[in-house]
């Protein structure tokens, strides 16, 4: 096992590594979870109906929620989904947004773009552009999570929303520090080593400026080796004040 990757060019590397052979090896007709839990809390998440409505291959079981179900889209609106993987996410998004609202999809795996490669610590978007943010067990990957909920407040309009699935941990501090430290690149790149408590997770989302931050939904937690700590998948909503 390698070691916690120290670089954030060093994090994009393991993550862009791992995502990219996930995009080119996965059974399209029979997701398998590499991240955030089983197929079973995965498909969960979804409806049949729901992944009957997107593209063969853009559901890949690879997240920890439904954002969508909670972003309260409407037609015309401008969607922004940051790590959009093979664009699960973006579809049921585009679906609600119809044919007059737009969504941009971006991730940093070229392989697991459906719309734009970028990293979501700069986002390829004018300021005030987007009325709603979804993204989906992504931000814990990242070597800078307050950056990306800058970004993300920068990107939306006065009034606009956020809608976010992720892994946040729990227990004890000095268990979750010792949890974090003995993490590898594999247990970054499975969503776990890489993420953060919950109170600095929804504090991350307040210091960037966002109101009435709520955890909507959360997910059974997964004890970690070790026996302390528990991942959880959790759903938020925040508003930018209008
Ligand atoms: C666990 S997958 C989730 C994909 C998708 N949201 C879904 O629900 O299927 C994590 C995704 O985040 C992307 N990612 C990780 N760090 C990123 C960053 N800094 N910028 C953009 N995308 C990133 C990875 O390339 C990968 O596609």
């Amino acid at each position: 096992m390698s070691q916690t990757p120290q670089s954030k060019e060093a994090i994009h590397s393991a993550v862009t590594s791992i995502y990219g052979a996930v995009a080119q090896t996965r059974n399209l007709t029979k997701p398998e979870a590499t991240c955030c839990g089983s197929d079973k809390l995965s498909l969960a998440d979804y409806s049949p109906d729901e992944i009957a409505s997107v593209p063969l291959g853009a559901y890949l079981g690879e997240g920890s929620g439904n954002p969508v179900r909670y972003a309260a889209l409407a037609p015309g609106e401008n969607v922004a989904d940051l790590g959009a993987g093979a664009g699960m996410d973006s579809f049921l998004a585009a679906n609600q947004v119809g044919p007059t609202g737009h969504v941009y999809g971006f991730d940093l795996t070229r392989e697991m773009v459906s719309f734009e490669q970028a990293d979501i610590e700069h986002l390829p978007l004018a300021d005030a552009s987007a009325d709603a943010a979804i993204s989906n067990c992504v931000i814990n990957l990242t070597p800078d999570k307050r950056a990306v909920y800058r970004e993300i407040f920068r990107v939306l309009r006065p009034g606009g929303r956020l809608a976010v699935a992720d892994i946040v941990l729990r227990g004890v501090p000095e268990a979750v520090e010792a949890f974090r430290e003995s993490g590898t690149a594999e247990t970054w790149c499975a969503c776990v080593s890489g993420a953060l408590t919950e109170n600095d997770y929804l504090a991350a989302i307040r210091e960037a400026g966002f109101a009435d931050v709520q955890v909507v939904a959360e997910r059974p937690g997964q004890l970690q080796p070790g026996g302390e700590v528990h991942s959880v998948a959790i759903t938020i909503t925040a508003r930018k004040p209008a």
